[in-house]
This record gives structure tokens, C-alpha cells and sequence, in this order.
């Protein structure tokens, strides 16, 4: 097979980008995306240019990494789906195709297609974890978690922290990645007693990095490569409201106590 490539070709992030075109021939259509990357790659270094920059590790679908924008879609036009795990089988031989970087103000571009995504280690730092002291490896069925609380937990775990979901928004909210952080916690007996300031910290420092609000559009959930539902968001808002109320509540006992 073989295709046009249009890339976003980017020095730093203070050097404005723009689009390069790249001829890539003879692709395998068993090959994925990126390695038709590499493929192209190979050839920009033999001939001694700049290869293109882009993220990636696990190469399963399991890191995140991956993170680009193919043809308008975050990680492509194959739904469920990791760059890194879509094949080129699944675009037409001769396609031109449009390859961009993640575009949203928290997450600015190093280089070429890679992007800065430490502000969702920030948001994970500010309250995605449970704080308690664990000690040994606890017994089997020591806390019993009914198995449908498991399954969301672990629908909830299966967030890869890509950014897909703040990079489909028009709003770059990233809201799906915070509600699937707190939603695979606040299902476990171990994540309670953090549960409600765990939610407020989280928001205000997404809202901190810069990600916009959500006013469900629902493109976080189409373009999520590990199909996390926008039930989510809902639970978090509903968290999010009991942990606003115990804050105002515990102010009100503050203030009335300090008055005597
Ligand atoms: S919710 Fe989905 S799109 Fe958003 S970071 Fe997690 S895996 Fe990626
Ligand atoms: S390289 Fe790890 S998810 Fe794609």
C-alpha cells in the first residue's frame, strides 16, 4: 500500500508548526500505524533529515502514549482503538492522510505530534490515590466488594490517561478522564474515606491546568480508545456536589464555633 501523509512538523513549543507532506510506500497492510511511522521514519533518517516525532511505548494499547490525531479523529477513525493497535489495513491504498498532535491548551506540543501531558499527573497527584497505610498483603475476601461494584471499578480502571477525551472536545475538557480516576476508586470500600475531598481536589486541578468544562457533548466517549461511558461524568458531578455540601457544611461549624 502507500499513502500521502500530511504531518504536523513542529521544532519546539515556542516555534510556530505546520503541515509537511511525506510519501509512505511500501506499507504492509498488516503493518500499524506506527510502524508505517517508523517505516517513514527510516527513510527521513537515511537521507538525513529529521525523523518525526511522536510518543509511544507499550505498542498494546495499555500506555497511553500513543497520542495523535489521524484524519480529525484522536487516535484515528477506527473506534475502541489505540493508534498503536490500528492497522493501516484499515485505510484505503493511495488515502492521503492528516496526522496532527493532541490540540488543547493543557497539553502543548514539545515536538512534532508529541505533547506535554504532565497536567494529568498533576490531576493524579492532587487525589487520585488512596492514602491509608496497607501494611502486608491483605487476606482474600477480607473486604468483600459485591461483583458488580468490581466490574465498574475496573470498567472505570480501564482508562489509559491518553487525553483523547480532552482532545475530541470542543471545550478541551478532560472531564471523562477525571470522572473514570474518581469512579474506579469511589467503587471500592478502600476508596470511602477520601472520597469526597478526593473529587473537589481532583476538579479544581483539572480546572487549574487549564481543561474547560464539560457540557455534554459526549465526543470524550466516542473518541475513548477504551470505550469509558459518560456515566462516569455523572457520578462525578454527584460526588462532586455531596463533597461541595460537606465543605460548606464544615466551614458553617467552623465559623459558628469561632463565634462562640
Ligand atoms: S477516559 Fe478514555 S480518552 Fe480519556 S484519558 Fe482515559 S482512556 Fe483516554
Ligand atoms: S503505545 Fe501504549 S497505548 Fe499505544
Amino acid at each position: 500500500m502507500k499513502f500521502t501523509l500530511h504531518i504536523w512538523r513542529q521544532k519546539d513549543r515556542t516555534t510556530p508548526g505546520r503541515m509537511e507532506i511525506y510519501p509512505a510506500e511500501d506499507i504492509s497492510p498488516d503493518m500499524s500505524f506506527l510502524e508505517m511511522l517508523d517505516v517513514v521514519n527510516e527513510g527521513l533518517v537515511k537521507n538525513g533529515k529529521d525523523p518525526i516525532a511522536f510518543d509511544h511505548d507499550c505498542r498494546e494499547g495499555i500506555c497511553g502514549s500513543c497520542a495523535m490525531v489521524i484524519n480529525g479523529f484522536p487516535h484515528g477513525p477506527e473506534r475502541g482503538t489505540t493508534v498503536c493497535q490500528l492497522h493501516m489495513r484499515k485505510f484505503r491504498d493511495g488515502e492521503h492522510i492528516y496526522v496532527e498532535p493532541w490540540r488543547a491548551r493543557a497539553f502543548p506540543v514539545v515536538r512534532d505530534l508529541v505533547t506535554d501531558r504532565t497536567s494529568f499527573d498533576r490531576i493524579i497527584q492532587a487525589g487520585g490515590y488512596i492514602s491509608v497505610t496497607t501494611g502486608g498483603t491483605p487476606d482474600g475476601n477480607a473486604i468483600p466488594v459485591a461483583k458488580e461494584r468490581q466490574e465498574r471499578a475496573m470498567d472505570a480502571a480501564a482508562c489509559i490517561g491518553c487525553g483523547a477525551c480532552a482532545a475530541a472536545c470542543k471545550n478541551a475538557s478532560a472531564m471523562l478522564f477525571v470522572a473514570a480516576k474518581v469512579a474506579h476508586l469511589a467503587s471500592l470500600p478502600q476508596g470511602q474515606p477520601e472520597r469526597r475531598d478526593r473529587v473537589l481536589a481532583m476538579v479544581a486541578q483539572h480546572d487549574l491546568e487549564g481543561f474547560g468544562h464539560c457540557t455534554n457533548q459526549y465526543e470524550c466517549e466516542a473518541a475513548c480508545p477504551k470505550l469509558i461511558g459518560v456515566q462516569f461524568i455523572a457520578q462525578l458531578n454527584r460526588d462532586y456536589i455531596k463533597g461541595a455540601l460537606k465543605l460548606i457544611n464544615k466551614r458553617e461549624a467552623e465559623t459558628e464555633s469561632a463565634a462562640g
